[in-house]
């Protein structure tokens, strides 16, 4: 029932640079080889921050769709669509905040951190408060069990644990349940239904994890189980009701090593970002004006790399060969730090030399991308429908 599918948003507030290419898309790059994967344009989320310049919405989330795509987001492998695309969403957000505690919302770390670090908006809003509910609707809804996502969004993924927690805990009980999941057992035929009793037993007498995971497989494999029947199987493990929700785990994405131009993070609030697809000039531009060791005012004023911005990118983008060169060259002035910045300017373009390369032809041609969006959301839809179905009748909304 459960098949591992990753999911994770990213929200449109501006140029891609170099920073997310090594933080976050290379890493989906790689998920979307290896499982299901559904990326989305966190549209509403961007909203809850940036509600008063709506003009930059849409522009964002094209231009940030083509840079997934540069980076090598292969559209056949990954669903990829639009938040308010799929209005279900909104519709997973409404239904739970029935179910949501107003302290779980005021307790996330990130309300009162977000809104002293944005002093400058007014986020005293319901949206705002309301942004991890709207996160776990975007997850809950696909019962994506794998989210890929920078430490500061660990918060987010426990609360929507709870949230699918007590969901499951409210909506999942239901009379007789425990005749109707040993009904569902006897399904599993004789020698299944016999491993599976075995496997709740020691997990719920000693507390063996890996007999959970055991069962939890043994019910994956299961094809002509009918969903009520898995739902209850898998609540009847763990505890007295159906599981109408799963708990995703975070796969925590290892923040970038990625150098701004001054030595800091890379981000667009220092101003020092080079943007994913940035033109050769202006790169060229960028990078020969970087700042590097004051120590340097003349071209004979001996250096120290340790003290320049330009050496943490020779970190990144060097073999031993070309570090040594400049460890050398900077501490004896033998070189100049234009001489030093030129591999630096090599490696960068040629890094971004396939991105350009694939980006082309959507830049050519905006329908190429409105295609792809408007499969993925299709593909969406119909995916967070099937979960609707099921949590409609759950909440006692199905009016057949
Ligand atoms: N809040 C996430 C961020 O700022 C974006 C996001 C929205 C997201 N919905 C999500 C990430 C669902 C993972 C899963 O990075
Ligand atoms: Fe920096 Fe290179 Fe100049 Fe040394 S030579 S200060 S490492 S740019």
């Amino acid at each position: 029932m459960f098949a591992d599918r990753v999911l994770s948003g990213m929200r449109p507030t501006g140029n891609l640079h170099l920073g997310h290419y090594h933080g976050v898309l290379k890493n989906w790059v790689t998920l979307q080889q290896e499982y299901e994967c559904l990326f989305f344009v966190a549209d509403w989320h961007a909203l809850t921050t940036h509600y008063d310049t709506p003009e930059f919405i849409e522009k964002h989330a094209w231009d940030m769709v083509i840079d997934w795509l540069a980076a090598g987001i292969d559209p056949s492998r990954a669903t990829l669509f639009i938040q308010s695309k799929v209005p279900a969403h909104a519709e997973l957000y409404t239904l739970l905040s029935m179910i949501t505690p107003l302290g779980w919302l005021e307790r996330v770390p990130t309300y009162k951190d977000q809104q002293e670090k944005l002093s400058e908006k007014d986020l005293s809003t319901y949206g705002f408060l309301g942004y991890p509910l709207l996160q776990s609707a975007d997850i809950l809804i696909y019962r994506a069990n794998r989210v890929p996502v920078g430490e500061d969004q660990v918060p987010h993924l426990e609360f929507t644990r709870e949230i699918s927690r007590r969901f499951n805990h409210i909506y999942g009980r239901e009379s007789g349940f425990e005749g109707k999941a040993e009904l569902a057992i006897k399904k599993l035929g004789s020698k299944k239904s016999k491993l599976y009793r075995e496997l709740r037993n020691r997990y719920q007498e000693q507390g063996d994890d890996s007999a959970l995971a055991e069962a939890k497989s043994l019910l994956d494999e299961q094809q002509n189980l009918n969903l009520g029947d898995c739902e209850r199987l898998f609540g009847y493990l763990e505890g007295s009701g159906r599981m109408i929700l799963s708990e995703p785990e975070t796969m925590l994405t290892h923040a970038s090593k990625m150098p701004g131009l001054d030595g800091q993070k890379m981000s667009k609030s220092y101003n020092n970002t080079l943007s994913l697809r940035e033109d050769a000039d202006s790169i060229n531009k960028k990078i020969r004006t970087m700042p590097t060791d004051p120590a340097r005012v003349r071209r004979s004023d001996p250096g120290d790399p340790a003290k320049c911005p330009v050496w943490q990118f020779h970190l990144l983008y060097s073999n031993d060969k070309t570090r040594e060169w400049v460890q050398n060259g900077c501490k004896s002035a033998e070189i100049g730090c234009i001489d030093c910045k030129q591999p630096v300017i090599d490696a960068v373009l040629s890094e971004q030399e396939p991105m350009h390369e694939r980006a082309k032809k959507y830049e050519e041609d905006p329908t190429l991308v409105r295609n792809i969006i408007a499969d993925g959301c299709e593909k969406a839809n119909q995916l967070a429908e099937e979960t609707m179905r099921d949590i409609r009748e759950a909440m006692g909304l199905n009016y057949s």
